[in-house]
């Protein structure tokens, strides 16, 4: 089950479909309280929210449940993850659903769409981009100022050993009784060596600065895992503008 050469990201997960949701869960420590504490990061009442990364839909789910009344954009590379979620969502509430929309799209190209969304959402899945800042870019362009970006995806620490001691704790969790067999470990380990790009806290908050986000912060962090939040404008300027979306740039 070693990934064949050449696979990339959403190739390697869009196989995995079928077993994702089961197989996920062994592969990432508390992968439920991570999403959890995602969703704690959400400004109230979101209208739109854009989530990177749909996968199966775990998130996705969780979203229709937390703002009812919002519009969906489900992006993925993978179509058949996008199906599913598509399936998943119309199955919990058709409505919601029919105001969905699902964009089969690479995060590195994303369609422009200014100050669009009250919510960005991505949940294990931006570590995939080895060169984030662009991307962070392009996701503040589509935020409205009074709109939150909300990540929840493995980060690397400052120190190399202490990042080291959080990759063997992570490597320890497969090997528990019940998560991956040898064969599993070795596609995720070749996996992980060829498409995950784990930065650490310190450059991803200069990243999101440089992209015109502010107060990044961590909020919840578990060795490798941790939820990151950034806010679209100042404190200041989301006053001003009121949540109209006005001061948009
Ligand atoms: C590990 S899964 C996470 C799914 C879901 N967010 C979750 O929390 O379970 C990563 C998802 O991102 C998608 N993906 C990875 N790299 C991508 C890229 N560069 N552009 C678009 N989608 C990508 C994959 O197809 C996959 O569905």
């Amino acid at each position: 089950m070693s990934e064949p050469r050449g696979m990339d990201a959403p190739a390697y997960w869009g196989a995995k479909a079928a077993e994702y949701d089961d197989f996920i869960r062994r592969v990432v420590p508390r992968y439920d309280e991570m999403i959890d504490r995602l969703l704690d990061t959400l400004p109230a009442a979101p209208q739109r929210i854009l989530e990177l990364g749909c996968g199966t839909g775990n998130v996705s789910l969780r979203l229709q449940h937390a703002a009812p009344a919002a519009t969906l954009t489900l992006v993925d590379a993978a179509p058949e993850m996008l199906a599913l979620t598509r399936a998943r969502l119309a199955a919990d509430d058709a409505a919601a659903a029919a105001r969905a929309r699902f964009l089969e799209a690479r995060f590195e190209a994303l369609p422009a769409e200014p100050a669009a969304y009250d919510a960005v959402v991505a949940c294990i899945s931006l570590h995939h981009v080895s060169d984030p800042a662009p991307v962070y870019h392009a996701l503040r362009a589509c935020l409205r100022p009074t709109g939150a970006l909300c990540l929840a995806d493995g980060y690397a620490t400052a120190n190399p050993a202490l990042h080291a001691h959080h990759l063997a704790r992570w490597h320890a969790f497969w090997r528990q009784p019940g998560n991956l067999s040898e064969e599993e470990v070795e596609s995720v380990r070749t996996h992980v060596e060829q498409h995950d790009h784990y930065f650490d806290l310190e450059t991803q908050f200069a990243m999101l600065h440089a992209a015109g986000f502010d107060a990044p912060d961590c909020v919840w962090r578990d060795g490798l895992f941790a939820v990151v939040t950034a806010q679209g404008s100042s404190a200041r300027e989301r006053r001003v503008d009121g949540g109209n979306g006005s001061t948009a740039g």
